[in-house]
């Protein structure tokens, strides 16, 4: 089963990946997390290259690089991993790309999905959670203990959080689009929730895909926070 994780930069998905990695765990079942870009020790150079970057790397070739990282992790990892009968949980995946590059970066649509179906080998999540949250407030959560307004050019950002609001509220509008033409495999959840809410919206919907496991209310709910 391969379950991803989308949502705008700062929404809190390393939290719920945490949560549910536990979770599956004590359910016995085998996970392995992942994150994109990287991965792999190519796919980690080429995120280096992403994120850590002064240069401005032009659309096309962002688009290049997220996917040459995807393709590795894929081929190499991903599929292997599933293949053995693994759960994968993966922190972004193409509704990445469709929000950030095709939204964000105004990339057409038609030739993003050409690249997109070029690096995944016909993957498709079984289940994506989509933790939705407005720029302002993922900005604000992000930088909570300093004053406002909020620098984009702050040294604390990467190269892709440095794009400024107007970039991110065209993701986050990316994202909702995506969800309304594939609704079946999304989970759309407010990421101002409290963290232990979010957790047990996240295992009432893997549950019904784990062996044995029918009825989350029977098990714990993580760490207990
Ligand atoms: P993160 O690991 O902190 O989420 O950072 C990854 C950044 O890369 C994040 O800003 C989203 C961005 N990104 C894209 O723009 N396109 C992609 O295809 C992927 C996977 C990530």
């Amino acid at each position: 089963m391969l379950i991803t994780f989308e949502g705008i930069d700062g929404a809190g998905k390393s939290t719920q990946i945490r949560k549910l990695r536990k979770w599956l765990a004590e359910q016995e079942v085998e996970v392995l997390v992942l994150r994109e870009p990287g991965g792999t020790a190519t796919a980690e150079k080429i995120r280096d290259i992403l994120l850590e970057s002064r240069d401005n790397i032009s659309p096309i070739g962002e688009l290049l690089l997220f996917s040459a990282s995807r393709a590795e992790l894929v081929q190499k990892v991903i599929l292997p991993a599933l293949e053995t009968g693994k759960t994968v949980i993966l922190d972004r995946f193409f509704d990445s790309t469709t929000a950030y590059q095709g939204y964000g970066r105004g990339i057409d649509r038609r030739m993003l999905q050409t690249v997109i179906d070029l690096s995944v080998f016909s993957l498709r999540p079984d289940l994506t959670f989509y933790l939705d949250i407005s720029p302002e407030n993922a900005m604000l959560r992000k930088f909570s203990e300093k004053s406002l307004p909020i620098a984009f050019d702050d040294t604390e950002l990467d190269r892709i959080e440095r794009s400024g609001l107007d970039f991110f509220r065209r993701v986050r509008q990316g994202y909702l689009d995506i969800i309304k033409e594939e609704a079946e495999r999304f989970v759309v959840l407010d990421a101002l929730d409290k963290p232990q809410t979010l957790h047990k919206r996240i295992i009432e919907s893997v549950s019904p895909h784990v062996p044995g496991k029918r009825n989350p209310s029977e098990s714990s709910t993580g760490d207990g926070r």
